[in-house]
């Protein structure tokens, strides 16, 4: 690749936080680089094995992301050279396909001289996504409870979530859609406003930067976990032992399989070093709650 007419830089995210499902979202500092150049017609080309296996060309999703961006936008969208390199463990619960729309949507504005606004972006990834979580929290950095319903986007955005995590990932990925599927059609009504009231009160306390709070509150779901959590047969044991060593809280990283862990900021490197040693069948990643969102880092 020559010089690259522009270099994007796009953070993982984890959803959901317990209870937010489909809502909440926090950027981590682990992330992908997209590298662009015009060209003569579409090719990605993936650093790294994990990645090896992804389309190349038009069918690639950040490629379909900035044809359909440029599209929406009544806009052309001639052809360019991608090059990436990801540090974010893919389908493993850290928003990669949101992180890759979060890049198209970016590269799109840039190259093709959108003028979007980051509002604007949101909304449009959220179209694309079909949830607005990861890829909202992909778009702007730092934490997001979002309301996505008929093309319309209500979101609020905590821009400098001060939070540690450490992130355990398991070697099997697992496809959204599978983990998806496992929940039900319906919720009883008192189930569903013990949820709420969860969600409600983690939002407002990681407003106030309360994140004791959150993580007590990030671990009384009841959409998604319990119908997910029989895929993970030690996450039980991994709470109890994380809260033992002084995590504010444990959910499942968006669909998983990957868990998360909030820390106090700074612990958590010897909390990720005493979750390995308990649980070694998870790669511990020790990361922070990311200000970043997707942005050009060069032009
Ligand atoms: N909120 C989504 C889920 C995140 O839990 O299915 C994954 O896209």
């Amino acid at each position: 690749m020559g010089r690259p007419t522009l270099a994007i830089r796009v953070p993982a995210t984890t959803a959901n936080l317990g209870p937010g499902f489909d809502c909440a979202a926090l950027a981590l500092t682990l992330y992908m680089e997209v590298e662009a150049e015009k060209a003569d017609a579409w090719e990605v080309v993936y650093e790294g094995e994990e990645y090896a296996g992804l389309a190349g060309g038009e069918e690639n999703l950040i490629v379909r992301t900035m044809q359909e961006t440029a599209r929406k936008c009544g806009a052309e969208a001639p052809p360019c050279r991608l090059a990436v390199h990801s540090d974010i463990p893919l389908g493993k619960g850290l928003g990669s396909s949101a992180t890759a729309v979060a890049a198209g949507i970016e590269a799109a504005d840039h190259l093709y001289g959108l003028g979007l606004s980051v509002e604007e972006k949101a909304r449009i990834g959220s179209c694309i996504e079909g949830h607005a979580d990861n890829v909202v929290a992909a778009i702007m950095g730092g934490a997001v409870f979002s309301h996505y319903m008929d093309g319309e986007l209500e979101t609020v955005h905590i821009p400098h979530p001060h939070v540690g995590a450490v992130i355990l990932v398991p070697d099997r990925p697992l496809a959204t859609e599978e983990s998806r599927g496992l929940l039900p059609d319906t919720l009883r009504h008192a189930d569903a406003v013990c949820g709420s009231a969860a969600t409600g009160v983690m939002a407002a306390a990681i407003a106030v930067g309360d994140w004791k709070r959150a993580g007590r509150m990030m671990e009384r779901d009841v959409f998604h976990e319990p119908y997910r959590t029989r895929l993970f047969p030690d996450f039980d044991q991994i709470r109890h032992f994380a809260k033992k060593a002084g995590a504010y809280g444990t959910a499942v990283s968006g669909a998983g399989p990957s868990v998360l862990v909030l820390t106090e900021p700074d612990s958590e490197r010897s909390i990720a070093q005493r979750l390995a040693g308990e649980f070694p069948a998870y790669r511990p990643l020790a990361v922070k709650a990311s200000s970043a969102g997707a942005a050009t880092v060069t032009v």
